[in-house]
This record gives C-alpha cells, structure tokens and sequence, in this order.
C-alpha cells in the first residue's frame, strides 16, 4: 500500500520509506525445449495429433450436413429434440475441433520464445510498419505451414469446410415461407375455450384463485394442423387479481372476467417466453434479458428492453363457466418485425 507525498511528488510506503525509482527488470525465465523442439519423432506425432484434431472437425461438419438432411424435425416431440440433438453434438464437434487443433498446434509445434519489446519509444513509422509486418511474417514462418504440407491442408479443409454449418440451414431458408402475416393471427377464436398447458383441459373461471398463475393453450389445439408452431403462437399466461387492483383503460373493461387476465406469453422484446410471475407485485419477468411487465395494469413493461405491452386475450366465460376466448389478439403477438408497424 502505498500514498502520494504531495509536497514532494515522490511515493512512499506507510513506513514512510520512499519507494525505489525505478525496479529492475526480472527478465524472462530461461527458455525450456519442448520435446517437439528436440525429437523430429515428437515433431511428427504432434502434427499428426493437430491433423487428426483438424481432420475431426472435417467429419464433425459432415455429421452436420448428415443429420440436417437426413433427421429433419418431423411433428413429434422426439423427432424433433433428436434432429437438435444430432445438430447440436455434430456442430460441437466441428467447432470444438478446431478451437483444440489451433491450441495444441500453437502449443506443441509453433516456437516458444518469448520476446521483449520496450514500451517507448513506439512511433508509428515506416521502421515500425516494416517491424511489423517482418514479425507477421515470421510467425507464419514459425507456424511450419509452409513445409508442413498435409497440416497445410487439414487446416485448409477444416476451416474451409466449416462455414457450411452455418451456410447449408441459411440457404435452406432461401425458398422457405418468409410471409409474416402469419405472425398476425393465432388459433385464438371467440367461444374457443382456455385450456391447461400441456394436458389441455378447459379451465372453469372457479377454478382460478386469486394469485394463482396458469400456462394457457387452446382447448383442442392437438387436433389444428402444424400444432406445434400454433401453439408457439398460442400460448398465453393467465392470473386472478383482485378487480380492485386492475387497472383497465375504457375499451378494454370487459376483456377480463372477475379480475382474471390473460396475456400471451411471447416476450415482445426478442420472444422468450415470460413465465416467472411476483405475486406481491403483479410483475410478470422474462427470464432471457428481465424485462418486467405489470400484469395488474394492461401489461406495460416497467423494466427492461422491450419496447411494447404483452397482447392481452380478451376472455370471458361460457354457459358451463368455463373460461373462453372472446376473439384472437387484437395485435401480432410476439417481437417486433420488419411489417409491423410499432
Ligand atoms: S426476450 Fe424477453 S426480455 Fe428479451
């Protein structure tokens, strides 16, 4: 620890000792050689080690391209948590390998020594420039590629091959349906009824208490076509407050029933789904970037990036009691997007 002497500029200790002006330099430990830098054999295995890693990424990229055609996410659950399964191990492999191959080759076969540069003078100057681009050079020197001619091509392929993870889904999505109008509507419809999420039994307004939160889907909603991305459109979240505590604008007095509200569950800031509800407070969080939405006042966000409301389902109830829709949302669900017009 140490404090600034301000009449005489100088530093010292607590002691009251001055500090040193300057310390000397430790230098660099003395340089140890690695086995590569000694055997031409352990030369050799560590480049078939850095090739093999390399020529792992190669077939971590073909498993990609295999599993992306041949194990398409069908309509079932398992198809599709095995296609993301096979994608996401196959990637791993190709991207891991890579990363591990550049270390190990770094570590094993390019040169060791450390170097020294003074700090100052560093003017940036021809002499300079020309400093650096002979040290850029040297360390491709040292990298061996040039005389390492089947590294040379590991490393080419691997690299080469690589973006085709990214490339081959993207271009897949060139001729895809890319209507967003489809955004705008959901399987909501009046009279259809609120069910559980997942087991799908309508839900009576008795059975709501207040405080009580419930994951919401259409009742029948197995039954539509492409159900699984309906019911990413679909979902909603409801909660009982007491009517004392909501407050409602004019036009919207009649889209909750008995202080019983139901919002869709797509975060509109990116479309995370929002689930973690505060009793206390009425808050509603998404999990992915917090933000915060007041379930108790028409679901304005009160903290975090989004910039809109969750669109409420207008409800009320049928002649059994159970809950039903009144309409679909009365705006797109979900994030913003390039069609929308706030
Ligand atoms: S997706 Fe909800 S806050 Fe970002």
């Amino acid at each position: 620890m140490t404090t600034d002497n301000s009449s005489t500029g100088l530093e010292v200790r607590r002691d009251g000792s001055a500090l040193p002006e300057r310390f000397e330099n430790p230098g660099l430990p003395p340089h140890r050689e690695r086995m590569a830098d000694v055997d031409p054999a352990a030369d050799k295995k560590g480049e078939r080690q850095v090739v093999a890693l390399f020529g792992l990424s190669v077939l971590g990229t073909i498993g990609f391209l295999v599993a992306y055609f041949a194990f398409p996410p069908g309509e079932s659950i398992a198809s599709m948590r095995l296609s993301n399964l096979l994608l996401g191990l196959t990637l791993f492999l190709a991207m891991f390998s890579i990363g591990i191959a550049a270390v190990h080759w770094a570590k094993v076969l390019m040169s060791d020594h450390e170097r020294q540069e003074p700090r100052h003078p560093q003017r940036q100057d021809a002499e300079v420039r020309a400093a650096a681009v002979a040290t850029l050079e040297e360390g491709v020197a040292d990298s061996g590629i040039a005389r390492r001619g089947v590294l040379k091509g590991a490393v080419v392929t691997a690299l080469a091959l690589a973006p085709l993870s990214i490339a081959v889904p993207l271009i897949g999505e060139v001729g895809g349906d890319w209507n967003v109008s489809k955004f705008r509507h959901t399987v909501w419809r009046a009279g259809r009824r609120l069910a559980r999420d997942p087991s799908g039994e309508p839900i009576k307004a008795s059975e709501v208490t207040i405080g009580s939160v419930f994951h919401v889907i259409p009742e029948g909603l197995r039954d539509e076509e492409h159900w699984i991305e309906e019911k990413a459109k679909a979902v909603v979240l409801m909660v009982r407050l007491d009517p004392a505590d909501l407050t409602e604008r004019e036009e919207r007095r009649d889209w909750s029933y008995d202080g019983i509200v139901a919002y869709s569950k797509i975060c509109t800031h990116v479309g995370c789904p929002v689930a973690l509800y505060e009793q206390q407070t009425h808050h509603l969080l998404c999990p992915c970037h917090q933000s915060t939405f007041d379930m108790a006042n028409e679901a304005r966000v009160v903290f975090g990036p989004a910039s809109r409301p969750l669109p409420q389902l207008p409800i009320t109830v049928d002649d059994e009691g159970y809950l039903v829709a009144q309409s679909d949302f009365n705006e797109p669900i979900g994030p913003s997007y390039w069609e929308r017009l706030k």
